[in-house]
């Protein structure tokens, strides 16, 4: 009795130093800038995300989506433009600023948002025929090119940390990312993967594929992320 007593007192002493032990590694996070705050007003020094990204985090023209998106991905994302092996004129500066609390409590705020209703309207009617479609979904083999799919996830929603969503992304942010590859002033993909890929890619390849991804859902069907 008196031995269940003491261990019980153990696992209460347990839990007290656990919570305090929580306590201090949680206690950096306080210090962030409240995101909310960064993304809508920004501050002194730093832009509103929102000015560029959407008040609603779904993009346009060659500002990314960031609502919905894989937080650890983003975060990636945010050190690479701070090392330079992504390059940026806009965001290197804005990711400098930035602490890595800050990144943190910013990307899990985006993470967390529902991706705008606009960008999940209805896809169009599939059609095998459309090249951007058939690439997309397909590859061409011939040229070496594998289906973006195969690592994107189905329909681009994107695949755990490493795969991002390619869904519901603006075109113009698509194709500018292609290019920065295929002109190397993004070079963060793991093992070259986007860089042997792009540099197969033609213009129209480009266009067309950019396209397609840009209307499709950014959650599978009927399901959520
Ligand atoms: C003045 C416009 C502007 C502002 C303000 C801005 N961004 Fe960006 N952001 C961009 C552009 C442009 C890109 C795409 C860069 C590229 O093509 O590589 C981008 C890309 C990103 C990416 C990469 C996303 C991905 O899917 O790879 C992240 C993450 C990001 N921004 C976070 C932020 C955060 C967080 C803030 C606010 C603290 C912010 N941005 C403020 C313009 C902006
Ligand atoms: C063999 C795997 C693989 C294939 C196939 C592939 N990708 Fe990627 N892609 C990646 C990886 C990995 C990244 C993340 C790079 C990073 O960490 O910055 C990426 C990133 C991207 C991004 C940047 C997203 C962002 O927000 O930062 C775009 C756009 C993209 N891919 C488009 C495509 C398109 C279009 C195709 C098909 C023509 C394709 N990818 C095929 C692996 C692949």
């Amino acid at each position: 009795m008196t031995d269940c007593r003491e261990n019980l007192m153990r696992g209460k002493n347990l839990l007290a130093s656990g919570a305090l032990l929580l306590g201090v590694l949680a206690l950096p996070s306080a210090w962030a800038i409240d995101p909310a705050t960064l993304a809508n007003a920004g501050t002194g020094t730093i832009a509103a995300c929102a000015s560029c990204h959407g008040k609603d985090g779904g993009g346009q023209a060659s500002f990314p989506r960031l609502a919905g998106m894989n937080a650890t991905y983003l975060l990636k994302q945010l050190g690479d433009f701070d090392s330079g092996a992504r390059s940026n004129a806009v965001m290197q500066p804005i990711a400098k600023a930035l602490s890595p609390e800050d990144r943190v409590a910013i990307t899990s705020y985006y993470a967390e948002m529902p991706v705008p209703a606009a960008q999940t309207g209805p896809a169009p009617a599939p059609d095998p025929d459309r090249p951007g479609e058939k690439l997309a979904l397909l590859g061409k083999w011939n040229d070496g090119i594998p289906a973006c799919v195969q690592c994107h996830g189905p329909g681009g929603i994107g695949i755990g940390d490493a795969f991002p969503a390619i869904a519901a992304q603006p075109a113009g942010y698509i194709t500018a990312q292609l290019r920065a590859w295929q002109a190397g002033t993004r070079k963060n993909d793991p093992i070259e993967l986007m860089r042997h890929l792009s540099a197969k890619l033609s213009a129209s390849d480009i266009k067309a594929v950019s396209e397609w991804f840009s209307r499709q859902p950014a959650t599978a069907a009927g399901g959520s992320r």
